[in-house]
């Protein structure tokens, strides 16, 4: 028998049983209530309780802290797998076999470049842009390149554009990295894989050849498996709902850059850095706790909409921090980032409300002793990320149950009122 909820609305004489399935009721089932002359609808600012969609790429269980990319656990996959194959994995539902994985790293590796007259695109932004926005307009531009990506129906067209990206996105940010420190653009290396390439166009000086600290290289693969898919995050609603008017997975990516530019979501990660080099000493910690605590600032890199328990991401991250240090020597910043954890898990404010240490609050560390400036930080989330979001995009497009996304509001605002005429406005 179907599990069922019974609502009674005495005030319009209406009772009726709603169907439950998959642990939540239709929304629209609620219409059959009229309140007032309207129909009654929920209320959720920041769907902090609405599904939006059905999706088979991403599951968490935020009270246990755990995250699986198609079922398989992300720690599993940190510690196993390279990014191109968890790309692979999230847009194709399965792990590839070797003979698929050379090919899916071929068609990557074929794509890198950027097209040349996107040089003059960088070209027009000021020398101190931030970089993410560097990111987000290129990233729409790319739509006037490849105007085949309107063709999303077409799947061979699409994955075609899912793989330009996918391997375009280092350049991009390598770029946008070296435009801000004037440095001359380096192009992709079809030797290296894609996290060594990544590493060799940032930071490639004057040698013949760039060789990347194997460590390093594992560290930034295991950083961008831990940032290439979170569900249905503030950055990846983003995508869908403007895939949901008919866009191109260009401008919908583009459109994912923006939301996750802010410091709520991927932006954390650049705020973390600041927050520590404005604490600067572990002496200064319980001041900057105390001000949290009275509501003057926010524990950067802490708490999660979803996640009421350790992100199973921060806990992965916090060991690469220490690989990483092996190689670039330690960050100073850390010891001030541990005293706020130990705070931040002892503390009763904390404690109280569940926040923990999220991907973001060590990853900054990494990125600084890497010689990243912060306003990389973000960028260096978007470019892993951008493989989610293409598995989302695919899947909304392709998912018949979707619609345009348009939610309702509640008008607070006057009704039909009489047009005042300039002169007698007040
Ligand atoms: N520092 C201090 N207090 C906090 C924090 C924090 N970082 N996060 C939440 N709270 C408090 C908040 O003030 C509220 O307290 P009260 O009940 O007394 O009003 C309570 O905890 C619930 O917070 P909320 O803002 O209602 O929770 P939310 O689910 O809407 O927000 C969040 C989630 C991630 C935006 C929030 O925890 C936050 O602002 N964290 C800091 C920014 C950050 O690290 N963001 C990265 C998220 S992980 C990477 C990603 O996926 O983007």
């Amino acid at each position: 028998m179907p599990d069922t909820l019974e609502i009674r609305f005495p005030a319009a004489g209406v009772e009726a049983e709603l169907a439950v399935t998959e642990a939540t009721i239709r929304a629209t089932d609620l219409r059959q209530f009229p309140v007032g002359g309207e129909p009654l609808a929920t209320f959720d600012p920041g769907f902090m309780n609405t599904a939006v969609c059905h999706s088979s790429i991403t599951y968490i269980d935020g009270d246990a802290g755990v995250l699986e990319y198609r079922g398989y656990p992300i720690a599993e996959l940190a510690e196993k797998s390279t990014y191109l194959e968890v790309a692979y994995l999230l847009l194709n539902g399965e792990l590839p076999t070797a003979a698929q994985l050379q090919e899916w790293e071929l068609l990557i590796t074929e794509h890198r470049m950027l097209p040349d007259k996107l040089k003059t695109v960088l070209a027009g932004f000021p020398y101190d842009a931030h970089p993410m926005t560097i990111l987000m307009a290129s990233v729409a531009a790319f739509f006037s390149f490849y105007p085949d990506a309107q063709n999303f129906e077409d799947k061979s067209a699409r994955d075609l554009n899912i793989a330009r990206l996918i391997a375009k996105m280092p350049t991009l940010a390598a770029f946008a990295y070296r435009k801000g420190k004037a440095k001359p653009y380096i192009n992709p290396d079809d030797k290296y894989g894609y996290c060594h390439n990544f590493l060799a166009m940032l930071f490639k000086q004057n040698e013949r050849r760039y060789e990347a600290d194997p460590r390093l290289i594992r560290a930034m693969e295991v950083l961008f498996i831990l940032h290439a898919d979170h569900e249905q995050n503030c950055s990846t609603n983003a995508v869908r709902s403007v895939a949901s008017s008919g866009n191109d997975l260009f401008t919908s990516c583009s459109a994912g850059i923006g939301a996750l530019h802010g410091p709520l979501h991927g932006g954390a990660n650049e705020a973390v850095l600041r927050m520590l080099r404005e604490i600067g000493t572990v002496e200064r910690v319980p001041e900057f706790i105390e001000g949290v605590k009275a509501g003057k600032a926010r524990m950067m890199g802490f708490g999660h909409r979803v996640y009421k328990n350790y992100d199973p991401r921060a806990k992965i991250i916090k060991k690469s921090v220490e690989d990483v240090f092996e190689v670039t020597g330690v960050n100073p910043l850390l010891k001030v980032a541990q005293e706020l954890e130990k705070y931040g898990l002892t503390d009763e404010y904390f404690v109280k409300r569940r926040l923990y240490p999220n991907v973001d609050f060590y990853s900054g560390l990494i990125y600084e002793a890497l010689g990243f400036p912060p306003e990389m930080f973000t960028v260096l989330f978007a470019v892993p990320r951008t493989s989610g979001w293409a598995a989302q995009y695919q899947e909304f497009i392709t998912d018949p149950e979707q619609k345009i996304m348009r939610p309702k509001q509640i008008y607070t605002g006057h009704r039909t009122r009489a047009y005042v005429p300039m002169e007698e406005r007040a």
